[in-house]
């Protein structure tokens, strides 16, 4: 069962992700001495990373010990415009005093196939899961960050793609018809194995995909955020207003 909470506006919704994220990280140190936080990509979360890189944020949380790894990413180099990576460096990653090894990038440069492996063996190797055990990590990531599209795609689960419904492999490449692009993703296998999962949705025009996605019954092949139900973690849906506005919200 997803917890959904609506801000009355964007600049809210900013500060309400960033605060979840800060309380995140220090339940995460607090139980294991780290955090790992999976980054989102898209326009949406980027005042939210960039809230986090600002003076007030940025001393609420011990990057030394923070793990950063990307639900997805296009495949285009990192210096792309259209890069995720791009992104999250810009207004986030080059301000806060992370150790570099700790940044997991997905090499969209490289061929996708080749680069989703790869992402696969580095999320393996810090979550400590054997490269040949089947299935999800016994123990997820802390923070797996998400946006929606409106037509239902999160990460680069695009409709109709195989990745919404994998069972074994954590990474994939897919060549998303709709963006005329590879793209390389996280799929629900190891998003569901996080110990919270957040969306971040604002706006009106997502409005009606949020009804659908969170009170509809479609398959997850027809609208992939459905795909996202974490096994024993926490879904949280951080809304606007404007999105939230076909939801009937018991007060
Ligand atoms: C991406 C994202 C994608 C994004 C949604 C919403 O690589 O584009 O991972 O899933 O979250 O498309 O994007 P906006 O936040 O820009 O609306």
């Amino acid at each position: 069962m997803a917890n959904i909470s609506v801000f009355p506006d964007s600049e809210s919704l900013v500060a309400g992700a960033a605060d979840l994220i800060i309380r995140s990280a220090a339940q995460a140190m607090a139980r294991h001495g780290r955090f790992t936080l999976a980054l989102a990509g898209g326009d949406t979360p980027r005042p939210v990373y960039a809230r986090l890189a600002g003076a007030d944020c940025l001393k609420e949380i011990d990057w030394s010990r923070v793990f950063i790894f990307f639900g997805d990413e296009r495949c285009v180099p990192p210096y792309d415009p259209r890069s995720n990576y791009l992104m999250a460096r810009t207004v986030l990653l080059d301000k806060a005093p992370i150790p570099r090894p700790n940044i997991y990038r997905i090499h969209g440069e490289e061929e996708p196939e080749k680069a989703a492996k790869d992402y696969e063996g580095a999320l393996r190797h810090v979550l400590g899961e054997d490269a040949l055990s089947d299935g999800p990590p016994s123990v997820g990531l802390d923070l797996v960050l998400l946006g929606m599209g409106d037509n239902g795609h999160t990460a680069s689960l695009f409709p109709g793609l195989a990745a919404v419904t994998e069972t074994k492999r954590w990474v994939m490449a897919a060549y998303v018809e709709v963006a005329s692009m590879w793209r390389i993703t996280m799929t629900p296998v190891v998003i569901n194995a996080a110990r919270q999962v957040v969306f971040l949705v604002s706006g009106a025009k997502k409005a009606h995909m949020v009804k659908r996605v969170l009170d509809g019954p479609s398959e997850p092949v027809v609208l992939p955020a459905r795909a996202v139900r974490p096994a024993s973690g926490e879904l949280l849906w951080l809304l606007d207003k404007p999105a939230a506005a076909e939801l009937r919200i018991d007060s």
